[in-house]
């Protein structure tokens, strides 16, 4: 049976059937699942149980996963997944929620503002792929805004006034607008910002899209305050409910994101409940400007 996709909000997001991710897909459903995302930039598939290993053999049919080294703090022997799993959970090694006060927790809420993955490092993700193992009780769900609708809808004075702009990244200006600001010297040279254009164009469908993301903390040749109001007055146009797909988790949901044409972020849940998410990265291909 060939995949099908069926368009699930007004503006984006697709929702595929007839396709088991578990097995070996095909060449030419692999070239339909990367057509439906220049299209509809979030795919959505239902009852996909996967082991680790399955998920990463499915990423793989999109390019190579991202190295995850410099995109978090947490410790190689506290690590829960093998490398080329990003573990989104809120689990310690041992399998139970992580306490309170646990520094990897309160740097893990900085997924609860908009952002795109990796827009932090020199050449950003692609794809982010997600996969429902656990879901919590309460709340968890993610919400994706669509870049594109969003740039389109930007009044002429405006496109023309961002168009060269060029933003800095850091994890350290997600994470320093929760108040989360201590950081070891190591730790600051891993999150030494990066430079990303704000305007961006898809290398496939050639729609432009704005390039906004809580990891960016400033404008090149901009003052602090004017730079912040103008990503902030940004953000806010850009996740208008129009433009918002929320995606409630069921158990083995599997959500496929562009990095290059959405935003996302998750809503607070039961801290004291699992919540195990396992996400696998495709890598960017280019740096969108020369650092
Ligand atoms: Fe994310």
């Amino acid at each position: 049976m060939p995949i099908t996709i069926r368009q699930i909000h007004p503006v984006f997001v697709g929702e595929v059937s007839g396709i088991d991710i578990a097995k070996a897909v095909t060449r030419e459903d692999a070239q339909a699942i990367d057509a439906g995302m220049a299209k509809y930039a979030v795919l959505v598939f239902r009852d996909q149980k996967l082991t680790d290993e399955q998920q990463m053999a499915f990423t793989g049919n999109f390019g190579p996963i991202e190295d995850a080294r410099g995109g978090n703090i947490t410790k190689p022997q506290d690590r829960r997944l093998v490398e080329g799993m990003n573990d989104l959970s809120n689990l310690a090694k041992d399998g139970s929620p992580l306490p309170r006060d646990s520094r990897q927790r309160l740097f893990n809420i900085g997924n609860m503002l908009w952002h795109s993955d990796s827009s932090f490092r020199v050449i950003p993700a692609k794809y982010s792929l997600l996969s429902a193992r656990t879901v919590n009780p309460r709340g968890g769900n993610t919400e994706f805004a669509d870049m594109r609708a969003a740039y389109d809808a930007l009044d002429d004075e405006t496109k023309c006034e961002i168009a060269d702009l060029v933003c800095e990244h850091s994890l350290m200006y997600s994470r320093g607008s929760l108040g989360f600001l201590d950081y070891s010297e190591e730790e600051k040279l891993m999150f030494k910002p990066v430079l990303q254009r704000l305007v961006r164009q898809h290398p496939v469908n050639g729609r432009k899209s704005l390039y906004l993301s809580s990891h960016a903390g400033g404008i090149v040749s901009m003052s602090m305050p004017e730079a912040r109001i103008l990503l902030r007055d940004l953000t806010e146009h850009a996740t208008q409910s129009k433009f918002v797909y929320v995606h409630r988790w069921r158990p083995n949901d599997f959500v496929i994101w562009d990095n290059r044409q959405t935003m996302h972020r998750v809503r607070r849940f039961d801290e004291s409940q699992p919540r195990d998410m396992r996400r696998t990265t495709v890598a960017g291909e280019a740096p969108t400007m020369a650092q």
